[in-house]
């Protein structure tokens, strides 16, 4: 058993409680690898920000969750490295889905845990998230549950239509499980292709419009539960000028498109203070590659295409950090 505490890492109450008062929320963006792990970090210190280090089931299989735990661990120091004193960094399971899992994750340092029960009947939800609440708790270990299914794909989950949250439900689930942190649906969705073309508008230049997010269900929500700590997943804005640029270089991103920024930051401005984006990096990391591939094809060192996948990253994150998300200068001390 080892404890969060002793990596360095922190959980989320504290940082959410601040994010919600000062009206801004913190960046989750999952990792899976080195480069992306540096580029989160080297953003998160040089905007002075709090950040969550998000690993997902497809991330333990692929990279191996000892090693990405102790990645996290070498990632508070990477940060005090570069000059941050105190860096507010979280280890967080992203849906989890299984008890099990949980308290694995939980015993070898996650200091946050997500129990995505959503695709279950409600009252089996609430069952399993509060096993994994009784759990988690004893050793301050933060858990963020989800009630209502967004659309798209979620490891091997796929859900075709969303089905919102639903308002009546929150103060039930909330109470009963002893959560941290919600996770809700009101329109976003998983991946870079968020919205059918069917379901956008068209502006008088031919770019899709998604519909907006449902801004009504989340303020029902607070009402329900004021200042309860709310997440927003699927959050990725999938920038057109990365889609551009894949499809430049060879790529083949048909009708990508994600949630437009300016509402992103309108819900970080309410009781939303965690924003999951994982989608955004993985665009930003192609687009750096394909330019390599196609502008220098005798370039065979892979530090010469993911260090300028790294570059890109950083600087996406940081525009997020500072732009949308608001949690620049937010650190504690
Ligand atoms: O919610 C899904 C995340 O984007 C993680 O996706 O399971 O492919 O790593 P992944
Ligand atoms: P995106 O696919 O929009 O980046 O969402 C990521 C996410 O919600 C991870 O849990
Ligand atoms: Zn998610």
């Amino acid at each position: 058993m080892v404890n969060y505490k002793d990596l360095g890492l922190v959980n989320t109450k504290d940082m959410f409680k601040r994010a919600i008062a000062g009206k801004y929320a913190i960046a989750a963006f999952n990792f899976n690898n080195m480069e992306q792990m540096q580029a989160i970090i080297q953003a998160a210190v040089e905007t002075k920000s709090p950040v969550i280090l998000q690993v997902s089931s497809g991330a333990r299989k692929y990279a191996n969750q000892t090693l990405l735990r102790y990645m996290a661990q070498g990632a508070v120091e990477y940060a005090k490295e570069l000059g941050c004193a105190n860096p507010e960094i979280v280890l967080h399971l992203d849906h989890g889905d299984s008890f099990e899992l949980c308290k694995s994750c939980i015993d070898m340092g996650f200091s946050s845990v997500m129990i995505d029960g959503s695709h279950f009947p409600y009252e089996e939800n609430i069952a399993l998230t509060k096993k994994v609440v009784e759990y988690a708790h004893q050793f301050d270990v933060t858990v963020e549950g989800e009630l209502g299914v967004l659309a798209g794909v979620e490891d091997d989950v796929v859900a075709e239509h969303h089905t919102y949250t639903q308002p009546s439900e929150v103060v039930d689930f909330v109470s009963r499980t002893g959560v941290d942190s919600l996770a809700i649906s009101i329109g976003t969705s998983h991946g870079a292709n968020k919205f059918t073309p069917a379901q956008c508008t068209r502006d008088a230049n031919g770019i899709l419009i998604p519909p907006p997010l449902r801004f009504d269900i989340l303020e029902e929500i607070e009402k329900e539960i004021p200042g309860f700590p709310i997440v927003l997943h699927g959050s990725s804005s999938v920038p057109q000028d990365l889609v551009a640029q894949i499809n430049h270089y060879g790529g083949k991103l048909v009708d990508s498109i994600g949630i437009p920024e300016e509402q992103l930051r309108k819900a970080a401005t309410s009781a939303v203070c965690k924003i999951n984006i994982d989608s955004d990096g993985r665009l930003a990391m192609t687009a750096a590659v394909r330019k390599v591939f196609v502008e220098q094809p005798g370039e065979f060192d892979p530090r010469k295409y993911l260090g300028p996948a790294r570059d890109t990253l950083k600087a996406l994150y940081k525009l997020k950090l500072e732009n949308v998300l608001g949690s620049a200068g937010k650190l504690a001390k």
